[in-house]
């Protein structure tokens, strides 16, 4: 018999699909992938070569559990760089991806009785993540007449006595919505009154296009002390794969994500921790041009889905995805995905993992010519129904 624990908990719909489209590709079938959650870049070869290096001189054993020092200190400038964000080493915590970073704030910051608030749509792991803590997720729903962003209102409205903790996305994985610096100090200031830790989950940081993402820490100094800032190197250097998180915050607190980390998965890889040194200390040429490719296949990607009837979306400010509303065609998200896949053989990710069977969600992490074959088969999928 299973513990109640894993029992409460459901398989990724993410997953699922990714396995359904590889399957029909390797039956041979074309599949165009608008269901990715990673860059299509492969990492930059400065990265990799770091790597390479680290195997060569023996960099091969146990490193200290949340990082070596080196790494620390490469994280600490660049969230001051990058984000505005003033830490000290004893700040960070490394971890085996953001994934890891959020699991394990999670186990440390609640426990039975306390309530998450999460903001909907929401990334597929966080409620599970909050049950496997034996808290209970509370969902805030957002408005795509609004843009998908968080109303401060709502929060104050999703408070009670056993709400300990607010988690936010921006930019956001599905929406690719992006939380402007009043929206946050208006959020800060509620998470204030109601004494709530603030998880913010900024691994989309570096992905925004035609305006920055800022930092609730940075915008709001004094909710610092109550606010744990996730990232790491998977989207923004293409390094998914690698496993390197990392997560800022109150010493007391990152020192407990580590004491829960030297009882569970010990350092994360040594050769990545080294790659991901190389990756914040290196040239950022070559995030900015990915960057800019991610922004031009996001005006195509917009410019496509305008001409498209029966459904329609909130154009994304960063990330790589569009949610899209197909409420209109009279199918669920499950189902629509499912027919899309067999029918036009375009990968997608149906809603109802991120709280809404009216959407599905579509990725632009994927090549320009793949992109345009993929909307153009969305197109005529949406105009057979
Ligand atoms: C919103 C969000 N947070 C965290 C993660 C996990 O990132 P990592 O691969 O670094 O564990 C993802 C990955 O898809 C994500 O979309």
């Amino acid at each position: 018999m299973l513990t109640q624990r894993i029992q409460a908990v459901q398989s990724s719909p993410t997953l699922r699909f990714t396995a359904l489209a590889k399957q029909l590709q390797a039956q041979g079938k074309k599949v165009i992938n608008l269901a990715a959650g990673e860059p299509d870049f492969d990492t930059p070869e400065p990265i990799k070569a770091a790597a390479i290096r680290a195997i060569q001189e023996g960099f091969t054993k146990y490193t200290p559990t949340t990082g070596i020092p080196e790494l620390k200190a490469a994280i600490v400038s660049a969230l001051a760089r990058d984000r505005g964000l003033t830490y000290r080493p004893e700040q960070i915590a490394v971890t085996c991806g953001a994934k890891q970073a959020l699991f394990n704030l999670l186990q440390v910051l609640v426990q039975a009785g306390d309530e998450v608030l999460i903001p909907s749509p929401y990334w597929v792991s966080y409620p599970e993540m909050v049950r496997l803590a034996a808290a209970t997720p509370v969902e805030i729903r957002m408005d795509p007449k609004n843009g998908f962003r968080l109303d401060p209102k709502a929060v104050e409205r999703g408070c009670n006595s056993k709400t300990r903790c607010l988690i936010l996305n921006s930019p956001s994985n599905p929406t690719g919505a992006v939380l402007d610096e009043n929206r946050l100090k208006a959020i800060a200031q509620i998470a204030k009154a109601h004494s709530l830790w603030i998880i913010s989950d900024e691994i989309y940081a570096q992905l925004a296009y035609g305006t920055k993402a800022p930092s609730i820490a940075a915008v709001a100094p004094d909710v610092a002390s109550r606010t744990l800032v996730v990232d790491g190197v998977s989207k923004a250097y293409a390094m998914t794969g690698w496993r390197i998180g990392y997560l800022a915050g109150p010493t007391e607190v990152v020192e407990a994500a580590g004491r829960l980390q030297d009882h569970s998965t010990s350092n994360p890889t040594s050769i990545s921790q080294r790659a991901a040194l190389a990756a914040l200390t290196g040239d950022p040429a070559s995030i900015r041009q990915m960057v800019q490719e991610f922004g031009q296949r996001r005006d195509l990607l917009v410019r496509r889905l305008a001409a498209v009837p029966k459904i329609s979306f909130v154009e994304p400010e960063g990330a790589f995805y569009c949610f899209v509303d197909i409420s209109a065609t009279g199918l669920r998200s499950a189902a629509f995905s499912e027919r899309l896949l067999q029918e036009a053989l375009v990968a997608s990710i149906p809603g109802e993992g991120f709280g809404w069977d009216s959407h599905v969600r579509l990725s632009f992490a994927i090549g320009r010519q793949a992109l345009e074959e993929g909307l153009t088969r969305f197109e005529t999928f949406i105009r057979s129904l």
